[in-house]
This record gives C-alpha cells, structure tokens and sequence, in this order.
C-alpha cells in the first residue's frame, strides 16, 4: 500500500491538489445540449409513461420526469417539489442493487415495461454494468435507457477515487465521472446486437441505447469475467481522447433519431 494511502483523506486531499493541479490537457468540453436538457427534451415528446432513474440525490433530473415514475437512491436529498409533471412516484432510499433484489419494478408499473431509464447512481463500472443488466430485465426493445458520465474529459475525473476530484483546484473541482466509461467498451465486445449512440451532452456525456433484450443473459453469464477484465484499467487523458475518436459523442438531436426516439430540441 503506498504511504499516502495511510494518512488521514484531509492530507491525502492535499498532496493530490499538488499532484493534479497541473494537468492541463483536458479534452474541449462537450458541446452539445446539457444532459438535463435532454432528459427534459425526451419527456416534452409525451412517449414516455414510465420512468426509472436510479440516482436522484437533489431531484435535478427526478423534476423533469412525467407520468408513473420509480426513483432508486440510499441518500435522497431532494431541494426542491419533484411531483408536479408525475401521476404516481414510487421512492426507494436504498442501493439499486437491494431494490432490484427485492422489488418487481414491472408489478409496481401494474404490468408495464420501463419506457425509459437513467442510470446515475454509484460512478464504478461494476455497479453501473449491474444497473444496466437488472435494468435491461424489465425494459422493453423500444426502452431508451440513458448512462451517464461515460464520456469522462480528463485522466483525473475518471478515477475510481474520489479524493482525486476533490482535490482539483480548477474548474474541474467535483467533476466526478469514475470509470463507468468501461461501459463502452463492454457493451461493444458483449453486446453488439445493442443500437448504441453516444451524445455530447455536458459535463461528462451521455449514453442512449435502444435494441434492448429483456432475455439477454449474456452480461450477467460473463459478469465476473467483465469485471476481472476491467477491474486494473485505467484511463488517462490521452486515453479519454482515444475513447471519444472511438466512440464519437454526437449532438442529442441526430444520436437519439438514430435509435428511433427523436426529440425536437438540440
Ligand atoms: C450524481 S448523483 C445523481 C444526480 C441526479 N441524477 C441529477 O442529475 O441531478 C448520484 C446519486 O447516486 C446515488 N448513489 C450512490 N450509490 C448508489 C447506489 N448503490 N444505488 C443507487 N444510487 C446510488 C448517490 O446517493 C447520489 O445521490
């Protein structure tokens, strides 16, 4: 174990802000629609009835969702009314992992799929590929789900510590996006049979997949094998920018009319 790691987080934070203050060769930020405004562009189309989000915190996203809405975080800390565009919201304060161990997302929608889902929770990519298997089990072919922070701008925010991010004393302070960027390239190796469009929406990116299939068992079958794979992986900043000439983030408007769930905004 390196010596740093034994000192208390509030040196450890300060010998990082030393370490990560001089890096400078972030990629351009995303130029696209802010992810939020894509969430709120999806409901103004009125296509989707039942919403999953998993990772709420303050309710910035849970605010724009319409129609009969599940919502998955331990730590609520809703600032503001989230109810007014939903004819029903079914809170959950717990894991997505004990949720999706102990609630039948379909019952609680009276036997409907998920029309669409955002997956926001916990920043690692293990947590996030099992929040894409149990999510993909109670969608439909047609569901859009939505991951966040896969499009990471630098070395530094796709760490899998914090500490990192919180030392950073530009403006990149709490830009934590951790390595759920692994996400790409296992979706592209396990499951090409996915429609799969990367959106340039800021801070971190978005990612739309469609073509899904409730049957699959192909991640959950190779899940210890994915993660033993990715587990050591690291992206620095000259890797963040390999990652986005491979997987090409696009403008919301054009990435999400591809997958057949077209919006009129950005
Ligand atoms: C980035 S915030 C969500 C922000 C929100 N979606 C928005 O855009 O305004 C991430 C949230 O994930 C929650 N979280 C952390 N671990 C989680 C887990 N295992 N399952 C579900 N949510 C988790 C945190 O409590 C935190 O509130």
């Amino acid at each position: 174990m390196p010596v740093t790691q034994i000192l208390p987080r509030k040196v450890q934070t300060l010998i990082k802000r030393i370490e990560v203050s001089g890096d400078k060769e972030s990629l351009p930020e995303h130029a696209g629609l802010h992810y939020r405004k894509v969430l709120r562009a999806l409901f103004e189309t009125g296509r989707y009835g039942t919403y999953l989000e998993i990772g709420t915190s303050t309710g910035g996203t849970l605010v724009l969702a319409t129609g009969r809405v599940i919502a998955v975080d331990p730590d609520f800390r809703l600032t503001r009314n989230v109810l007014p565009g939903m004819t029903e919201l079914h809170a959950f304060q717990t894991t997505s992992d004990d949720f999706f161990a102990t609630q039948d997302p379909i019952a609680l929608m009276q036997g409907a799929t998920m029309d669409l889902a955002f997956l926001d929770g916990m920043h690692l990519f293990e947590f996030l590929l099992r929040d894409f298997i149990n999510t993909e089990k109670v969608s439909a072919p047609g569901t859009l789900i939505l991951m966040h922070d896969c499009l990471p701008l630098n070395g530094v925010m796709a760490q899998r510590d914090l500490v990192d991010v919180d030392a950073r004393t530009d403006r990149y302070f709490g830009w934590w996006a951790g390595d759920v960027w692994k996400m790409l390239p296992i979706l592209a190796e396990h499951r090409p049979d996915l429609k799969l469009a990367c959106i340039n929406a800021p801070p971190t990116g978005l990612v739309a997949i469609s073509g899904l299939d409730p049957q699959s068992t192909v991640l959950s079958d190779r899940y210890e094998e994915i993660v033993a794979r990715y587990a050591e992986e690291e992206l620095d900043t000259p890797g963040a920018r390999s990652l986005h000439e491979r997987f090409r983030p696009r403008p919301a408007a054009q990435a999400l009319a591809d997958l057949g769930h077209p919006i009129s905004a950005g």
